[in-house]
């Protein structure tokens, strides 16, 4: 029995070695040859839900025209009926639209969907709230601009979202994008076997140590209780012993 738990801490010592060195070790080598290997099948694709480069480009495109798109619309309609000056009886384009002509958006792509630099006097995506509030108008009952401004509360709000949603494509389109085609995996991973993998196999020394402390406890515990279970049969079976004698001397 006592031979028994001891084989059995050594054979566990061993193998937790084995099982520290190969799950740290496997980690950190899946992890480079991931990062080195962009394009071959390695063992890390399979649980990676990535899409390869050209999805994600094509992803990437895609958010960069519909924002293109909301930022021809909101200037097609700051162009055609904000900034005109229209006879009342054109309504509803007219609601008596009046003062300083409201700033266009820039819109940060082409039509060819290339990065587009803002020319003088456009608006960027990241301000235009801010500075259309002052071109609001106080509006009458009728719903028309009862003071000096182009922009009533209404189409204020509506071109905001407008502007919140082209923006928030522009801004974060290319992250989510990255998300995507686990660029972002990629850089971390990059980082943890520069960075950790050295450590991680020192700090494996350390899992190890504190295992090989349990499993020693739990032999040392076996083998009291060993010992202890061999003392107590031992007792009881003296006890027995001297009662028969007991009995013996009283019948005697
Ligand atoms: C994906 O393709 C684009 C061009 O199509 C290239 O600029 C980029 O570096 C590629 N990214 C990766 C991670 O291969
Ligand atoms: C942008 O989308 C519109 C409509 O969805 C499409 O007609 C146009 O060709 C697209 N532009 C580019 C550059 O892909
Ligand atoms: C809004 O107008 C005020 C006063 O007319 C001016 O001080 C402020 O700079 C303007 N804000 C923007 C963002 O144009
Ligand atoms: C139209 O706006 C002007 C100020 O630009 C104001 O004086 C006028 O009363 C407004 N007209 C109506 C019908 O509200
Ligand atoms: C647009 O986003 C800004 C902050 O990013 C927020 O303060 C503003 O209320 C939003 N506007 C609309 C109309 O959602």
């Amino acid at each position: 029995m006592l031979f028994l738990a001891f084989l059995g801490f050594l054979f566990s010592i061993l193998g937790l070695q084995c099982l520290v060195y190969t799950v740290v070790g496997d980690a950190c080598v899946a992890m480079d040859e991931w990062v080195q290997n962009p394009t071959a099948h390695t063992a890390l694709d399979d649980i990676l839900p990535c899409v390869d480069n050209a999805t994600a480009q094509e992803t990437l495109l895609r958010t960069k025209n519909v924002s293109y798109q909301l930022v021809n619309v909101v200037n097609g309609v700051i162009n055609n009926v904000v900034n005109q000056n229209f006879p009342p009886s054109s309504a509803p384009l007219y609601y008596n639209q009046s003062g300083p002509r409201v700033p266009v958006l820039c819109n940060p792509f082409h039509s060819d969907l290339t990065d587009r630099q803002c020319a003088s006097g456009e608006v960027s995506l990241y301000d235009s709230s801010e500075v259309w509030k002052n071109y609001t108008c106080q509006v009458s009952s009728s719903g028309i601009c009862s003071k000096r401004g182009r922009l009533t509360p209404q189409f204020y709000t509506q071109m905001s979202a407008a502007v919140n949603v082209s923006y928030g494509l522009y801004r974060y389109g290319p992250f989510l994008v990255n998300l995507q085609d686990c660029t972002f995996v990629r850089d971390t991973f990059t980082d943890i076997s520069h960075d950790y993998c050295p450590g991680l196999w020192r700090y494996s020394q350390w899992i190890y140590i504190g295992l090989v402390i349990v499993s020693a406890a739990v032999m040392l515990s076996l083998i009291f209780w060993v010992i202890y279970a061999r003392e107590r049969r031992h007792r009881v079976y003296t006890k027995r012993y001297d009662a028969r004698l007991e009995g013996l001397y009283k019948g005697g």
